[in-house]
């Protein structure tokens, strides 16, 4: 079979990873389509990642033979799709190295985790003077819920600065820390420059100032192992769609002491032991934080993605796309007038980048034409780009099934916008 073999044979691409980069593409089948009748090179996985057949066969199968609510019926089928669904919270918790499935929320995607963090810890331990401590390259979804809160209780938002490679600079992030500080959240990788933050040490430091910490993990998730226990942080979030898995779903961690503290986000059915018109009893974890039906399907295929990245080896992903970045690095970097945004020495999965005299809008739309498909704008990080002194770049982000061959392509497909702007 060739059909997802994209741009290019590839009997040359030089692997360092064990594992099959043809092989893995011929699990998902969007690979093999075109787009404006060339081989489509997708280059967008930042934004949302294309999905294996285990996941889209697991959502199929949940709805052609295994349909029925969940935690409800004494029917078989409620039965079977409950244990469907608690499959995959366990996958998860396996997945994240925590202590206890309980732990392990389902929520809409990493946004609705940031915001249920922010409205139901963040409500009752956050007051006036109080401070929230973030850095400069978080995404919207990173800073809106903090904003909202802090201005609702009278607190204050404090943002740790980013250098010029775009890397947090820790000892500023230090002196912003002091008794004041509830709460620190932070991204594990930045969306819009590629950037690993040093969570671990960042946890340490915030723990020893007595707050709490958050970390959004939507970026990170799909590209890097990930174990909530050795980083010893106290919430943690990543997104279905991010991760091969369905849109719509996604997960939040948090210590089982937090989250039992913590109240109710939103109210409905599932999350209550007892209903009377008087008073109200909640469930224990995790359904106190899963009011109404969930996204049943979403979260069974979730669990089919989370699977399928472990048989895979996170470690093999992260070092197979630690090459592919590098590459895709040098061969954009070499070609005169590109300037990259965000040049940390730890980076995952994005290369954003600028070229001379030309919008990466129309950037974007040329190299559309040409079958690759990036993502062009402020990538919801607009703090960034002001940071960097631009309106928008263009971003290619890569998954563990792009190639050298596609990275080539692009560069080319510069070279191409170049031409035609000259
Ligand atoms: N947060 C997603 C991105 O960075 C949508 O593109």
């Amino acid at each position: 079979m060739s059909v997802n073999r994209g741009v290019a044979g590839g009997a040359g691409a030089a692997l360092t990873s064990p594992f099959n980069v043809w092989k893995i593409r011929e699990d998902f089948p969007i690979l093999g389509r075109k787009v404006h009748g060339k081989p489509l090179v997708y280059l967008d996985n930042a934004a949302t990642t294309q999905k294996p057949r285990a996941v889209i066969d697991a959502v199929s199968q949940f709805y052609s033979n295994d349909c029925a609510n969940i935690h409800r019926g004494v029917h078989w089928l409620s039965e079977r799709s409950t244990g469907l669904y608690e499959d995959a919270r366990v996958a998860v918790q396996r997945f994240l190295g925590a202590a206890d499935a309980r732990e392990i929320i389902f929520v809409r995607g990493a946004t609705e985790g940031i915001n249920l963090v922010a409205q139901s810890y963040g409500r009752r331990h956050v007051g006036a003077g109080d401070e929230v401590l973030i850095s400069a390259m978080e995404h919207h979804s990173n800073i809106v819920p903090w904003q909202l809160l802090c201005e609702e209780k009278g607190a204050r938002l404090r943002v740790a600065p980013i250098d010029d490679r775009g890397e947090l600079i820790v000892s500023e992030f230090g002196k912003l820390l002091s008794s004041r500080t509830r709460i620190v959240a932070v991204n594990h990788v930045s969306n819009a420059l590629g950037t690993v933050n040093p969570v671990a040490d960042l946890i340490a430091m915030a723990h020893s100032a007595g707050a709490v910490v958050l970390v959004d993990g939507a970026q990170a998730a799909p590209h890097l192992p990930v174990n909530v226990r050795e980083m010893d942080c106290d919430f943690y979030c990543f997104s279905g769609h991010k991760i091969y898995g369905p849109s719509g779903v996604g997960v939040l961690y948090g210590k089982a002491a937090l989250l039992e503290s913590m109240p109710p986000y939103q109210g409905g059915g599932d999350m209550i032991r007892s209903v009377t018109f008087e008073k109200t009893t909640f469930n224990d974890l995790p359904y106190r934080f899963e009011a109404g039906t969930p996204n049943i399907a979403g979260v069974i295929g979730l669990g089919a993605a989370i699977g399928y990245v472990s048989r895979t080896g996170l470690e093999h992903i992260a070092a197979y796309e630690r090459d592919l970045l590098d590459y895709a690095t040098q061969a954009v970097s070499a070609i005169p007038g590109v300037r990259v945004i965000g040049t940390a020495r730890e980076k995952a999965g994005v290369l954003s980048f600028v070229v001379d005299g030309i919008h990466p809008h129309d950037a974007g739309t040329i190299l559309d034409r040409q079958g690759i498909a990036i993502r062009a704008g402020h990538h919801c990080a607009q703090p960034v780009m002001e940071r960097f002194g631009v309106p928008a770049t263009s971003r290619a982000s890569f998954a563990f099934y792009n190639t050298r061959e596609e990275a080539d392509a692009l560069a080319r497909g510069i070279l191409k916008v170049k031409e035609i702007f000259a």
